[in-house]
């Protein structure tokens, strides 16, 4: 049994997320983590908000919030929603904790002294008005790039590219709007990454081979442009303080740490978070230093989408380096494209798009967690569409599994009452049904081991539609006129199809997947997974035992529904 280190990209504190962010970092992570739970593996998934930034700030002024209030109370907000989408999260923290804000300042002390941190003094938007320096989003302007009028300091969300707050074009306060703004001289901390490229380099080169191409070919791109040195320090109230031991002038000046320096340290951070809250039987530096890995290596997998790729690849891994501390490094990254709706930007500013929290509103998540994992951006963009939603829903979960339980379960009832018939021995058709089953279960097994995770949907898929297509051959309605004892094998067997299919639709479907379990009063049900063996007998659930008819596993959407749909979100007139 292997021990997996599981994180997926720390969602930003200042919104609500769309659904597109969910497919490309927090869900897929989840339905890896389950499954190889189900496995039996030591597995530690750990996410958190990303809480800093002028992202942050920004939002808890608009709420009329201090920044430390809207965080706790944003932060609150997106874990119900996360509970509600049954991301099983080991841990889920914040990086505004003392755990990050320790382990950060320790960071940044060794890259000092190592040689890799330098105090440079450049010229930031200073506003008269605000009585600060703004960075970053704090400046608003035209993009000198493309002429856009609300270009941000950081970015320009028309054309994409990145700016500095000097750059913008009639630059205005996003505080105040005040265009009253000079330019002033101030000190920062600079990550001399130029340094690190050669080791950075050498590192790429042993893993990514084994990465996607889509993370190995931006990590190449982002090498070959050369790595610069970067400011690591910003003029923000909000953030973690540049610490007075090291740096007493620029502390004293209320420095903190830049957003993107603490954000992937805070995969660590959230590690100790989990392990002080029981620190008896947790142990974080057993997950991350390499030397207290002990016997049992940790294999670290990353999900995130693809905008996020540089600085996992790259600039991440550039400060792991400086350390001079073993601490764990990625294995894998799985990066994915954009899911657009109707081929347009899902945007959390524009509002436009399905947020998570409506999308549950509407619908339980295990509809959604399928339909997303089914069509993720994996190879290239996907396009959400409510016509495919509701298509995808009503062929593959509501006719092909939700009606397949139903039907089998209720007719058995019907005809056999509350246990599991006996019926014949197996014959020749159900020898077939469990060659079939086993093949199918090995690739599933296969995709969900190399995260190829459409295929994987497609081998659950394809595993459901051999239960139709087994009882559409073997007809127990028509069996039962002629031979009972015939019907009642067939129902046995779909039945033990059901119970197989509760355990390994788990990952994607939990809840679902828990009402097919519940309905079997198995005397002890502790499968966890199911073996080739037990895939080609079918006789998990043997007869006599008793059953009941779950509710409908899933409803089928109307023409209504999806007109309902493509109303309230704009459809394609997006
Ligand atoms: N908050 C960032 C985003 O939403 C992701 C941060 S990932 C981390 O794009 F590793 F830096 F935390
Ligand atoms: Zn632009």
């Amino acid at each position: 049994m292997a021990r997996h280190l599981i994180t997926s990209a720390l969602p930003y504190i200042n919104g609500i997320k769309h659904l597109g962010n969910m497919v490309g970092s927090m869900l897929p992570a989840d339905v890896y983590s389950r499954y190889l739970r189900q496995r039996g593996h030591d597995v530690l998934y750990i996410c958190a908000t990303d809480e800093h930034g002028t992202p942050a700030e920004l939002a808890a002024k608009e709420q009329g919030l201090p920044v430390a209030e809207f965080c706790a109370q944003a932060h609150d907000a997106q874990k119900a929603v996360y509970d509600g989408f049954a991301l099983a999260f080991d841990y889920f923290g914040r990086s505004s904790s003392p755990q990050n804000r320790e382990i950060t300042q320790h960071f940044a002390r060794r890259l000092n002294e190592n040689g890799f941190i330098e105090e440079r003094a450049i010229r930031q938007v200073y506003s008269p008005t605000d009585g600060r320096f703004l960075p970053d989003r704090y400046v608003e302007g035209t993009c000198p790039h493309c002429g856009y009028d609300k270009a941000r300091g950081d970015q320009c969300e028309n054309c994409t590219r990145v700016l500095d707050p000097t750059d913008l074009i009639n630059p205005r306060s996003a505080i105040s709007g005040s265009t009253d703004l000079e330019v002033r001289e101030t000190k920062h901390l600079f990550l001399l990454q130029s340094k690190l490229q050669h080791e950075v380099e050498e590192w790429v080169a042993a893993h990514e081979e084994e990465w996607p191409q889509l993370a190995s070919s931006i990590a190449r791109k982002w090498l070959t442009e050369g790595l610069h040195d970067r400011a690591i320090t910003r003029d923000l109230d909000w953030g973690i303080p540049v610490p007075a031991d090291t740096w007493p002038e620029l502390a004293a000046e209320g420095k903190v740490f830049y957003v993107w320096f603490d954000a992937p340290i805070e995969y660590i951070g959230a590690t100790k978070e989990w392990s002080d809250a029981d620190p008896e039987n947790r142990n974080w530096k057993s997950w991350w230093y390499e030397s207290d890995l002990g016997e049992n290596p940790v294999r670290y997998t990353e999900f995130m989408a693809k905008d996020n790729v540089p600085f996992h690849t790259v600039m991440f891994p550039a400060t792991q380096l400086g350390i001079r501390e073993p601490w764990k490094k990625v294995d894998y990254v799985k990066a994915f494209n954009w899911l657009t709706y109707y081929g347009g930007k899902f945007s959390t500013s524009q509002k436009r798009g399905v947020f998570t929290d409506q999308a549950l509103d509407i619908l339980p998540a295990d509809y959604w967690r399928y339909f997303l994992i089914a069509n993720a951006p994996e190879s290239d963009d996907s396009s959400f569409t409510w016509e495919h939603f509701t298509a995808t829903v009503n062929k593959d979960l509501a006719d092909t599994l939700g009606n397949f339980v139903n039907r089998v379960l209720s007719f058995s009832k019907k005809r056999f009452g509350d246990e599991v018939p006996a019926g014949k021995a197996a014959g020749a058709p159900e020898t077939k049904l469990g060659e079939e089953i086993a093949g199918l279960l090995a690739e599933y097994e296969t995709q969900m081991e190399s995260l190829q995770f459409r295929k994987a949907a497609a081998a659950l898929r394809a595993l459901w539609s051999a239960g139709n297509s087994y009882l559409e051959e073997k007809a127990p309605w028509l069996e039962i006129k002629t031979d009972p004892e015939a019907a009642a094998l067939t129902l046995r067997t779909a039945m033990n199809l059901i119970h197989l299919y509760a355990v390994v639709s788990e990952p994607f479907i939990p809840s679902s997947a828990a009402a097919m379990r519940a309905a079997f009063s198995l005397t002890s049900d502790t499968a966890t997974w199911v073996s080739a063996d037990e895939a080609r007998a079918l006789t998990a659930v043997p007869a006599g035992t008793p059953f009941t008819v779950p509710p409908v596993l899933f409803a089928k959407l109307t023409d209504e529904d999806l007109e309902t749909y493509k109303e309230r979100f704009g459809g394609d007139q997006a």
